[in-house]
């Protein structure tokens, strides 16, 4: 009943030319919009020469903003600046934020409650490192920014939220979690939420697995009953490679 989403995230890579090449590639082969949401979460620079070509079924988002609305603040994007250029989308807490540009709970929170006040789609990512999880800490530090990054926020938009699920030490290591334990991880997300709200906004919410995603582990991941989407990396910047990914999900 959920709809998948999956999603590239370019992180700090390609020049115009080179995303004006990928969207020239993929954006008449996306699936339709109401059978996967298929989104790409490109550089600032290039958003908008990526929403004229995006095309019917992709849309297009940012990857961090600003939690204010204008001000002194040299070098930041405001909401109302992606949302005048067609930006529809905008990414939350990336754990490179968190660990390099001082990304805490607290701004993730309000940047939230602006990305529903503008109406764009938020999605959160939540994941621990390598020694929380070897400590046996995972639940208890995804619990916590569960708790403090949703603060505020009502059931409808919870609803609406989508959580990625990204595990510090399977980003861009190339070792991605076992399907069991992304399942088990995202199924946590998933009571939790029903323990903050309730079971029907638990159920309607969406979770995605992040980490070392590619063409020959995404079926494996899609299947499992937790998971309803995927955050891409590194082989989201392939044109090709992404829509096998983004098709995954039709399956
Ligand atoms: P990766 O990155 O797919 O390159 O591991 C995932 C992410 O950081 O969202």
């Amino acid at each position: 009943m959920r709809k998948p989403i999956i999603a590239g995230n370019w992180k700090m890579f390609k020049t115009r030319d080179e995303a004006l090449q990928f969207i020239y590639a993929v954006s008449d082969k996306m699936p339709e919009k109401e059978k996967v949401e298929s989104v790409i979460f490109a550089p600032f620079v290039v958003l908008r020469c990526l929403v004229k070509r995006q095309g019917e079924n992709l849309r297009i988002g940012a990857q961090n903003m600003h939690f204010e609305e204008q001000g002194a603040f040299t070098g930041e994007v405001a909401p109302n600046m992606l949302t005048s250029i067609g930006v529809t989308y905008v990414l939350i807490g990336h754990s490179e934020r968190r660990a390099m540009f001082n990304e805490t709970d607290e701004s993730c929170n309000k940047k939230l409650h602006q990305a529903f006040n503008h109406d764009l789609k938020p999605i959160l990512c939540v994941g621990e490192s390598l020694e929380q999880r070897e400590n046996n800490l995972t639940e208890k530090v995804i619990y916590n920014q569960l708790v403090e990054d949703l603060k505020s926020l009502t059931k409808e938009q919870v609803k609406e939220l989508v959580i990625a699920y990204e595990p510090i030490w399977a980003i861009g290591t190339g070792k991605t979690a076992t399907a069991e334990i992304a399942d088990e991880t995202c199924g946590f997300i998933r009571k939790t939420v029903a323990k903050l709200y309730d079971e029907e906004t638990a159920e309607a919410i969406r979770i995605q697995y992040g980490g070392s995603v590619k063409v020959s582990n995404i079926d494996e991941l899609m299947a499992q009953p937790n998971i309803d989407g995927a955050l891409i990396g590194g082989a989201s910047l392939k044109a090709d490679d992404f829509i096998t990914l983004v098709k995954a999900a039709l399956k």
